[in-house]
Parts: structure tokens; sequence; C-alpha cells
């Protein structure tokens, strides 16, 4: 089993019309023992920019407060928050700093830029970026998320059916993979507010 599998995720970012939505499922586990059911894989940089992370949960951990402090010190020098793109690129590199012992984390990148436009992308673990129009999707899950992504996805969708779409792709995603499930975070975020909210699927 690869080391990216080992605790089991599923992610996925969808863009609508000036909004965008972010989701993840809640398992962790180790191999197919399950650890919690509570876990969360996404945060807030801020109120524009969110941040999930696949892959090793220490990892994801350890990256995440890393990041965090790359950001705080941006805001302390810069006064405003980073824009999705200049942190998309601080995530790139700071995965390619570790280029020979990288993180065992595929992270997604969702915000919302100038003009309220959504941003939203991926990479790998020694941060080759993927740039996307439409959704982008990382975990153990992914391979059923881009089937099912694909099929629901429509353009320009406002911020209740993006719900809906998201919501229905990562469910019926997460059924189809051992490794990730028991029901789902999902943030809708548009120019005005965020919101969250914890979906109910298959237990078991
Ligand atoms: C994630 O998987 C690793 C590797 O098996 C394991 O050591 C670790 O305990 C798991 N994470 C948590 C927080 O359970």
């Amino acid at each position: 089993m690869s080391i990216f599998e080992y605790n089991g995720s599923a992610l996925v970012a969808m863009v609508g019309k000036n909004c965008f939505a972010i989701a993840s499922d809640r398992r962790l586990g180790v191999q197919l023992q399950t650890i919690a059911t509570d876990f969360q894989r996404i945060s807030k940089i801020h109120d524009r920019v969110f941040l999930g992370l696949s892959g090793l949960a220490t990892d994801a951990q350890t990256l995440y407060q890393r990041l965090v402090f790359r950001h705080k010190l941006y805001q302390l020098r810069e006064e405003r928050d980073m824009k999705p793109e200049t942190f998309a690129n601080l995530v790139s590199a700071l995965l390619y700093e570790k280029r020979f012992g990288p993180y065992f984390c595929q992270p997604v990148i969702a915000g919302l830029g100038d003009e309220d436009k959504p941003f939203i992308c991926t990479m790998d673990s020694i941060g080759a970026k993927e740039l996307a129009k439409d959704f982008v999707v990382a975990g153990t899950a992914s391979e059923f998320l881009y089937g099912a992504c694909e099929s629901m996805f429509k353009e320009d969708m406002e911020p209740e059916e993006l719900f809906e779409t998201v919501s229905q792709a990562l469910l019926s995603s997460v059924d189809r993979d051992c490794l990730s499930g028991w029901g789902g975070h999902v943030y809708v975020v548009t120019p005005t507010e965020v919101k969250e909210r914890i979906l109910k699927g298959r237990m078991d």
C-alpha cells in the first residue's frame, strides 16, 4: 500500500458563479481500521482562501502549521491577505523545498481572487501545480471523484446548486472507496459569506 493511502481521504473543490465549494470526507484510519470519524482535512487560511490536505495525516498537520505560520508573516509584512494564486505558489515552494524527502500530502487550494473570480488548484507531493477551470480532486477516492464530478458538473452554478452537486459527487464517490467516507464536510464560499455544513452519509 502506498504511504499516501495509509490514513485514507477524499477531497474535492468545485467552481461556481462567483463562488466555490471545497469538500472532504471525515474518516481517519490506519489502513483498514477506522480511528476517527470527525477528522478535519480542510482549513481556512483566511475568509477567501481554503486549503485541503489529503494523504498522510501527520504530514498534513505539519504542513498546515508551516503554511499558517508563513501566511501570518505575510500578513504582518504586507498588511493584507494573500491572493489564492500567491498562496498556491507558497504551498508549491514549501513542498518543492523537500523535493528529495517530501511530505506525503496532495493539497487542494480554493479561493476567491480579484473581482471575486474563483480559483482552484491541486498539486502533487513535490508541488507541481495542476490548475483547472471546473473542479479538482485528491485523495484515495480521487478516481471515483473524477467520474462523479465529470458527469455532474455544470458551468456557472449558484451557491445552493453547487453545494448539492459537490455533496452528491462526494457521497457517491466515498461509497466506492473503503478508505474514505463517514459523512462529509462541505464549505461553500461566496464573496459575502462562508457556509459550512456537515453531511451524513453511509456510516459503514
Ligand atoms: C496515519 O497513518 C500512519 C501510518 O500508518 C500511522 O502511523 C498514523 O498513526 C496515522 N495517523 C493517525 C493520526 O492515526
